[in-house]
């Protein structure tokens, strides 16, 4: 397959300011409820991308887990490489890829931890295989073989039993507050609609961005 060949017309939808939302939470619920009827795969799918010491980027898929006037909250472990990143440089980047439709979401913002109970709430909500997993997983650290996870499964089950598993302090939520969220659409032609919220003077502020 020649990569040079291969592109797609986008000829579903238009984007104009006056037919957006007054704010970028609302617009991004309309968007996903329209993503999840016309077949976009994992919706809640959106790659983070946060910055190292060092200037270099990282880019990941998580999950979104929660979308409100507060803004976008996900789960991990708090000793991740990406939680060193989102803590000391204090932002982020998300990107929802909802190519079926013919449209993206970049948001950029600041992190904060959610409330501890939020992530006690949320992480009790999960199977107890995914809760096993958060004990068992050194998020990012090298490890030898597969084994060890298995190892640390077998660990974590003889330490709970079959009662309840609490969280580990080491996982839970952090939360994105977007400061500007941009709503991509595809058009023919390549001249495709850009709106971006951008929050000043205490009110977003929708402007069009050349493709
Ligand atoms: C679709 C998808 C969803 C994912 N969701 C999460 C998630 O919600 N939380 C998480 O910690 N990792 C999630 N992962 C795994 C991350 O992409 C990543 O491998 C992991 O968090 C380690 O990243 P880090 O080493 O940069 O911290 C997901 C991966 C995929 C492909």
């Amino acid at each position: 397959m020649d990569l040079a060949d291969l592109r797609a017309e986008y000829d579903v939808g238009a984007l104009d300011t006056d037919s957006m939302l007054d704010d970028p939470i609302s617009q991004w619920w309309s968007w996903f409820d329209h993503a999840s009827e016309n077949g976009v795969h994992e919706p809640n799918a959106m790659a983070l991308a946060t910055v190292d010491e060092g200037g270099w980027p990282h880019a990941r898929n998580v999950l979104v887990k929660g979308v409100d006037a507060h803004g976008f909250v996900f789960y991990t472990n708090y000793e991740s490489a990406k939680a060193g990143e989102l803590e000391s440089s204090g932002r982020a980047s998300l990107l929802f890829s909802w190519l079926e439709v013919h449209r993206q979401i970049r948001v950029v913002g600041t992190v904060s931890r959610v409330a501890p109970s939020d992530s006690d709430a949320y992480f009790a909500s999960r199977p107890a295989g995914s809760q096993v997993g958060a004990w068992a997983s050194p998020q990012s650290d090298l490890i030898d073989d597969r084994d060890v996870l298995e190892g640390a499964v077998a660990d974590i089950h003889a330490r709970f039993g079959d009662g309840d598993i609490p969280r580990p302090s080491f996982w839970g939520g952090y939360r994105v507050a977007p400061i500007t969220v941009e709503f991509w659409q595809g058009r023919p032609s390549r001249l495709h609609d850009r709106l971006r919220y951008r929050w000043q003077n205490n009110a977003w502020q929708i402007d069009r961005l050349a493709p």
